[in-house]
C-alpha cells in the first residue's frame, strides 16, 4: 500500500478529515495526522482528550476487500499493528477486546474504525490515537492512561512510519485467502482477553459476566457465563474482574 501524510496543526477529529476526504475520492493508504484534535472522538461517543503534541491523532483511509461478515477484523488488524508498534519501542503491551491497548493493565491507545459508502465502495477510516505525554489526562482518565513518556520510551520519532509499516503488514495479511483465521490468530497471540480472563461486559443495554473464551471468525468475543451459557459480544465495553471480587 502506498501511503499518503496529509498533516494539520490543528483538526477536529482526524477521523471526521478522514471521512471527508474518503467520501470526495480519497485512495486507499491517505492518512491524516494532526499535532491537536478539539473534537477527537472515542468508541462509544466519548470524547478522545487530544492536547497539542499530547499524543499522536492518526486516520488511515482503507478500501478493504473483504466479505462483509469480516469487517470488523479491520479492528482487531489495527489493534494488532498498535501492538506491534509499541512493542518495538521496548513496551510490553496487551490488547483489551476490542482494540484497547493496555501498558500494565492502563489504557496507552485505542482505535475506533468508521465505515462510510464511497463511489468506490465501503470505506474504512481506522483512527488511532496514542498518548505520548500524560500531562492533561482529566481526573477521570488519570489512574487507568497511560502515555509513552510515563511509560519511558525516549523517542518517538518515526512513530507514524513504524505504525504505518505495521499497518501494511497485517492488512495485507487480513487481505489473503486464509487473512481472517490468520488475523485472529495474530490476536490470540498479543491479548491476555483472548481466553480465560474474568470479565464484565456492558452492551448497550445488559450487562454481564463471565469468562472470555475465544473469538468468532468475525472477530466478536466469546464470552462464558456463569451459568454455562455462552453469549457473543460484537460490540461493548470489557472490564477485568479480579477472579475473587465479583
Ligand atoms: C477509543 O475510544 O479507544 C478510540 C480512540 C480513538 C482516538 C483516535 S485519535 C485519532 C482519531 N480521530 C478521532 O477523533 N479519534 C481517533
Amino acid at each position: 500500500m502506498n501511503f499518503t501524510i496529509l498533516t494539520f496543526d490543528t483538526i477536529d477529529s482526524t477521523n471526521t478529515e478522514a471521512l471527508k476526504q474518503a467520501k470526495a475520492g480519497a485512495k486507499e493508504g491517505l492518512c491524516v495526522v494532526a499535532r491537536e484534535q478539539t473534537a477527537g472522538r472515542g468508541r462509544h461517543g466519548r470524547t478522545w482528550v487530544s492536547g497539542k503534541d499530547a499524543g499522536l491523532y492518526f486516520s488511515l483511509v482503507l478500501k478493504p476487500k473483504l466479505e462483509t461478515q469480516y469487517l470488523p477484523l479491520v479492528t482487531l488488524m489495527a489493534g494488532i499493528a498498535v501492538h506491534d508498534t509499541l512493542a518495538e519501542l521496548g513496551l510490553a503491551p496487551d490488547i483489551k477486546w476490542v482494540n484497547d491497548i493496555l501498558v500494565d493493565e492502563r489504557k496507552i491507545a485505542g482505535v475506533l474504525a468508521e465505515t462510510t459508502e464511497t463511489d468506490d465502495g465501503v470505506a474504512v477510516i481506522v483512527g488511532i490515537g496514542i498518548n505520548l505525554r500524560s500531562t492533561n489526562f482529566p481526573p477521570e482518565i488519570a489512574a487507568s492512561a497511560a502515555s509513552l513518556e510515563e511509560a519511558g520510551v525516549g523517542s518517538t520519532v518515526n512513530l507514524t512510519e513504524r505504525l504505518t509499516g505495521h499497518l501494511a503488514h497485517f492488512y495485507e495479511q487480513l487481505g489473503t485467502a486464509n487473512g481472517p483465521t490468520a488475523i485472529i490468530d495474530e490476536w490470540r497471540r498479543r491479548s491476555t482477553y483472548f481466553s480465560g480472563k474474568r470479565v464484565r461486559v456492558a452492551t448497550g443495554n445488559d450487562m454481564l459476566t463471565g469468562v472470555t473464551h475465544g473469538l468468532e471468525p468475525n472477530g466478536a468475543l466469546r464470552v462464558r457465563k456463569d451459568d454455562g451459557s455462552t453469549s457473543i459480544i460484537q460490540a461493548g465495553d470489557v472490564e477485568r474482574l479480579r477472579a475473587d471480587c465479583d
